[in-house]
């Protein structure tokens, strides 16, 4: 909870599923803080569809498996993990509580989950790294190569294990709730990694708007050819965050990339574009075992976990529901949140009769269409 607000601090242990903390944090977020979080692009049919696809999906469970333990530990990437989670890149976390990306950070440590840490971070990679966790960098494409470099020396030194190129802001979709609102940054809260001559500019501008940095910054041109640059350029392993398509999955394979994630950036890019878990198991399809395939949109429990991994993810992102942990209280509602999909997991796992991460990709899944009196 923000310090000085009048609204009560909230009992955790009160919130007993992920789903529950969005309504519960709905109610202790400013209206355009949180428009600004949950919002789409354009009418919000992406946004929309990441939802009705996950819900349409179902897993058929195994029984008489002979399991009575269950282990999530799984690989992410190059490192371990305690689930097959990551957190993903939020911009600006501190405009969700003043700790911002610090209570993530340690939340996410003691959860042993990888933390992604936003280019747009509001609080500097080494201080975060400091948490002892295991972080990834994410990149947006920047004009200014020689910033992008630094930035990427910065992420290996700090430590990180890997750098997350996202690939789907050639522009930035045009998130009506935000225009409307004329929603600006605060003027405490900024892109601590665009340094002091950003900073001002943006004050110039009048309130750090998040569109100045996109269209300041951001280079749309950015292309497969300088892919291969930045792989070139970094020991760290690269995740291409933000594909779609079949050929964009097979040619972030073909740049040599440890990872993908299957991404619509949660409904705020092309408005219309398919919800993640659809492309998904032709994705899969598409890839040999060289390239981990991570899924994101919409994952807002345990069982959704279970379906992106029946339809073949190594792993999931989680974005939005951190932010409603953190808003909720800070370090310790990041950590319910986390600790909340670690048990709907298992019992999801349990259920079904998986007794590893690796076991849930060979269950079976129907969707709408293949189920009797379904459309083919
Ligand atoms: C408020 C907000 C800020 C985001 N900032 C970034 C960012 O800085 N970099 C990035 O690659 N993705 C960003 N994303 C996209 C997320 O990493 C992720 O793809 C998306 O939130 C996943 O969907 P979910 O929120 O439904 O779980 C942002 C998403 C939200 C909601």
């Amino acid at each position: 909870m923000h310090p000085g607000s009048a609204v009560p601090p909230v009992d955790l242990s009160s919130i007993v599923s992920v789903a529950q903390a969005e309504g519960e944090a709905a109610g202790r977020t400013p209206a355009d803080v949180w428009d600004y979080l949950v919002g789409g692009s354009g009418q919000e049919v992406t946004l929309g569809a990441n939802r009705t696809a996950l819900d349409a999906l179902a897993v058929v469970p195994r029984v008489l498996t002979g399991l009575s333990e269950r282990s999530l530990h799984c690989r992410l990437v190059d490192g371990e993990a305690r689930m097959p989670v990551a957190v993903a890149p939020i911009a600006y976390q501190k405009l969700f509580h003043p700790h911002g990306e610090l209570a993530v950070a340690r939340a996410a440590a003691v959860a042993g989950v990888p933390y992604v840490v936003s280019l747009l971070s509001s609080t500097p990679m080494e201080e975060l790294a400091a948490c002892g966790g295991s972080l990834w960098f994410q990149l947006y494409w920047l004009k200014d190569r020689s910033r992008m470099l630094d930035l990427i020396r910065r992420a290996e030194a700090a430590g990180c294990e890997a750098l997350v190129v996202s690939v789907d802001m050639p522009a930035m979709g045009r998130r009506l709730r935000d225009l409307r609102r004329g929603f600006t940054l605060p003027a405490d809260v900024r892109a601590v990694h665009f340094g002091e001559q950003q900073a001002s500019r943006d004050i110039a501008a009048g309130g750090s708007s998040i569109a100045s940095h996109t269209a300041m910054a951001f280079d749309p041109s950015f292309s497969w050819a300088d892919l291969a640059w930045l792989a070139a350029h970094t020991r760290l392993p690269l995740v291409v965050k933000g594909i779609l398509d079949v050929d964009d999955a097979r040619q972030a394979a073909h740049a040599g990339v440890a990872a993908i994630v299957v991404s619509n950036h949660g409904g705020r890019q092309l408005d219309g574009a398919p919800s993640s878990v659809d492309v998904l198991p032709a994705v899969v399809d598409a890839l040999d075992d060289s390239v981990q395939v991570l899924i994101d949109s919409g994952i807002r429990s345990g069982s959704d976990v279970l379906k992106a991994l029946a339809l073949g993810a190594h792993g999931v992102l989680l974005g939005r529901p951190v932010c409603w942990g953190l808003a909720l209280g800070g370090e310790s509602g990041v950590a319910h949140v986390l600790s909340l999909l670690h048990d709907e997991l298992d019992n999801a796992m349990a259920l079904a009769g998986c007794g590893d991460p690796s076991s849930i990709r060979q269950l079976r899944t129907l969707t709408p269409a293949a189920r009797p009196g379904g459309r083919r």
